[in-house]
């Protein structure tokens, strides 16, 4: 369904949520509003399949309609794989069960600052720790660090801001122009901006990294860059092959 939700000229922009409203539109607007998502998702799906291996657990914390889920499960054959999408939405977690029947896959609405990952293989954050209270960051992904298999690979894709304000409006811009390209209007871009500005809190690539190490992962490696997104590969440790 075609995303029109600021379409219309709103009175009182409110914060942004993933409401019913959002879930309805939801495919859509993600695909046309983040650069990159249509080439991260189905390798998020390759990479934490190959991961896995013959068996193992998955978690996709802040699944939204499971798209990670579902690309991880298209990927592998494995019949001992399980892979658990998790939301606080309840809007999101009601259509991601209709849509994903596969048995392999579960689905919970709860907070993912609560939920364990015990011996979890894989976790997925795709485009969720920037919703995050930025100070809630640094705890989670130590918690997720010393519960996770010690084999445990983190997959997180965020947008970054960039410490050089010249490429940042390079990338900003282009981006509009993007989002212009992609039908959406300028009113729309605005709207949306401001319902983001409150509920959005984005870090630079720097501290994404450090922070990664601070919460006493081993290796950190950015796998994609486009324009202000990108997407890394968190290891407990290296990997042997
Ligand atoms: C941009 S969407 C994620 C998109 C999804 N991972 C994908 O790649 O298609 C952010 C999601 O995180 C969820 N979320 C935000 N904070 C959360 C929390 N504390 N616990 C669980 N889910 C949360 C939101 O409800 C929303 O569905």
């Amino acid at each position: 369904m075609h995303d029109n939700v600021y379409v219309d000229k709103q009175q009182h922009i409110v914060d942004f949520a993933f409401n019913k409203d959002v879930v309805a539109v939801f495919p859509d607007m993600i695909r046309r509003s983040v650069p990159g998502y249509e080439t991260i998702i189905p390798m998020t799906g390759l990479i934490a399949a190959r991961h896995l291996g013959d068996e193992g657990t998955a978690y996709d914390l802040g699944c939204s309609l499971g798209a990670s889920t579902l690309a991880i499960l298209q990927q592998s054959k494995a019949a001992k794989i399980h892979v658990v999408g998790i939301d606080n939405s309840s809007a999101m977690i009601e259509e991601a069960r209709q849509q994903i029947t596969d048995s392999r896959a579960s689905f919970e609405c709860a907070d993912l600052l609560s939920t364990p990952v015990q011996d979890a293989k894989v976790v997925v954050l795709n485009f969720v720790a920037q919703f995050l209270e930025p100070q809630e960051r640094l705890a989670l992904f130590t918690r997720l660090q010393a519960e996770m298999h010690p084999d445990g690979l983190l997959i997180v894709s965020e947008k970054v801001r960039n410490m050089d304000d010249t490429m940042q409006s390079v990338f900003d811009e282009t981006h509009l122009n993007w989002k212009r390209a992609n039908g959406y209007s300028d009113l729309e871009v605005s709207q949306k901006r401001q319902a983001l500005e409150n509920v959005m809190k984005v870090d630079t690539e720097e501290m994404q990294l450090q922070r990664f190490q601070e919460a006493g992962f081993n290796v950190a490696k950015q796998w994609f860059r486009c324009l202000n997104w990108a997407s890394f590969l968190v290891y407990k440790r290296l990997p042997t092959s």
